[in-house]
């Protein structure tokens, strides 16, 4: 993927008006709603930093609608405020007249924090940056603006208006955070010191099936490490079977597990599934081999010889990646595999990038972040960028910068 962007630095930001994408999508507590963990607001500083003198206006989403965890902004701006000099103020409105007369009042040094942009239903669309232009969102919000600056690396795979289609009507640029992952991971981009290792857990299994073919096709991996929601349906797609419940939870997964079928038929050897699984059972951890999964109770992390496993291979490899843990590590006597695999890669003297809020945040809380060459705040869309695809927002700013090229030789 090209990726030639322009920066903050190459524009005016004094007393300019900046409607700067941010991805402060936070983890949050099941039953509180508040939120668990704040890197990625705390993210955001270097770019706040550098537009001291604008008058800026925020955009970002939480969760999606439908979803426990869909909730306002107004907590994120509280936090955000600790975390830069300016003034920040909230509002519950994205683009009505009430957001568009507070973006008219903003003062220099000023930061307004949109609501959830998700609210708008036009920006849950998936489509073309020059199509989105189209949108109210993009209408009503881009007259009020000088400069649209992207800083939301971690959603930089969705291709959504408030993503993609600013920067087909403003001039445009990559915030600070936005230019430091792509440069951490761009030596991943070019040739992966070998052998190289990805280790894949978590949910968001649509997201996480393809690109597991794209690693293994473009040979950026030479081994496949599965855990969590995406391990067992890789098992399953082996022919494993588990007990009714999980089987329940697996069948609204058909179709992943077809398409994993599909990749086992072409790539059995480089990808290593869960032999064993720590399960619950009458409010204990019993660790039972997977063939026995079927009685079993619910798993909710891999089991030791796993654990040991994928520690042999990480211990062997000089570029190592993960996405997602590979357990329920927030329930006690749950966090051993996640903990053995973060442990392991902060042990190894390999290229080691972490991704995904709730592994970078578990790094953090066992205080071994720095011991990683790189955290990244996206899960996501690191991988898709690692898998070799490329990334909407990205490819809307590369194309802003090749506008703006054009015309500034014409002048
Ligand atoms: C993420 O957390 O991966 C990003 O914020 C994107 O969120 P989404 O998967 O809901 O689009």
């Amino acid at each position: 993927m090209e990726i030639d962007y322009l920066t903050l630095s190459d524009f005016e930001k004094r007393d300019k008006r900046v409607l700067l994408r941010l991805d402060i999508n936070c983890p949050l507590d099941p039953t509180t709603n508040q939120i668990l963990d704040d890197t990625r607001i705390g993210s955001a500083k270097p770019t706040l930093d550098m537009l001291v003198d604008a008058r800026v206006a925020v955009l970002s989403h939480q969760s999606r609608p439908g979803r426990e965890d869909f909730t306002s902004l107004e907590q994120h701006s509280t936090l955000l405020q600790k975390h830069c000099t300016q003034r920040v103020r909230f509002i519950d409105d994205v683009m009505g007249p009430a957001a568009r007369q507070a973006i008219k009042e903003l003062k220099k040094g000023e930061v307004l924090v949109l609501d959830n942009v998700r609210l708008c239903a036009e920006e849950n669309l998936q489509e073309r940056g020059e199509k989105l232009t189209r949108t109210n969102l993009v209408r009503r919000l881009a007259p009020f603006f000088d400069l649209y600056v992207n800083d939301a690396f971690a959603a930089a795979h969705r291709s959504q208006a408030s993503l993609v289609a600013f920067p087909y009507v403003l001039p445009s640029a990559a915030g600070k955070l936005m230019e430091r992952e792509l440069g951490a991971l761009k030596r991943l981009l070019e040739e992966p010191d070998r052998p190289s290792t990805y280790v894949l857990g978590g949910a968001k299994i649509e997201d996480k099936v393809p690109v597991i073919e794209n690693i293994l096709s473009t040979r950026k991996g030479d081994h496949v490490l599965l855990g969590g929601v995406v391990g067992k349906v890789f098992l399953k797609a082996a022919g494993q079977r588990f007990n009714e419940n999980e089987e329940e939870e697996l069948a609204k997964s058909q179709q992943q597990v077809e398409k994993a079928k599909h990749i086992l038929a072409k790539y059995k050897k480089q990808i290593i599934v869960p032999s064993d699984f720590g399960t619950l059972e009458r409010g204990k951890r019993v660790n039972v081999p997977v063939e026995k999964m079927r009685g079993a109770g619910v798993s909710l992390d891999i089991g030791p010889r796993t654990t040991e496993d994928f520690a042999r291979i990480i211990n062997r490899s000089k570029t190592v990646v993960a996405n997602g843990p590979i357990g329920v590590f927030e329930q006690e006597g749950f966090e051993t595999g996640t903990r053995s695999l973060l442990e392991s890669m902060a042990n190894s003297n390999a290229f080691t990038v972490i991704g995904g809020g709730h592994l970078a945040g578990y790094a953090g809380i066992l205080g071994i972040a720095e011991r990683f060459s790189h955290v990244s705040t996206a899960g996501g869309a690191m991988l898709s960028l690692l898998a070799g695809e490329e990334l909407p927002a990205i490819v809307a700013l590369v194309d802003a910068a090749k506008r703006h090229k054009r015309s500034s030789a014409k002048s």
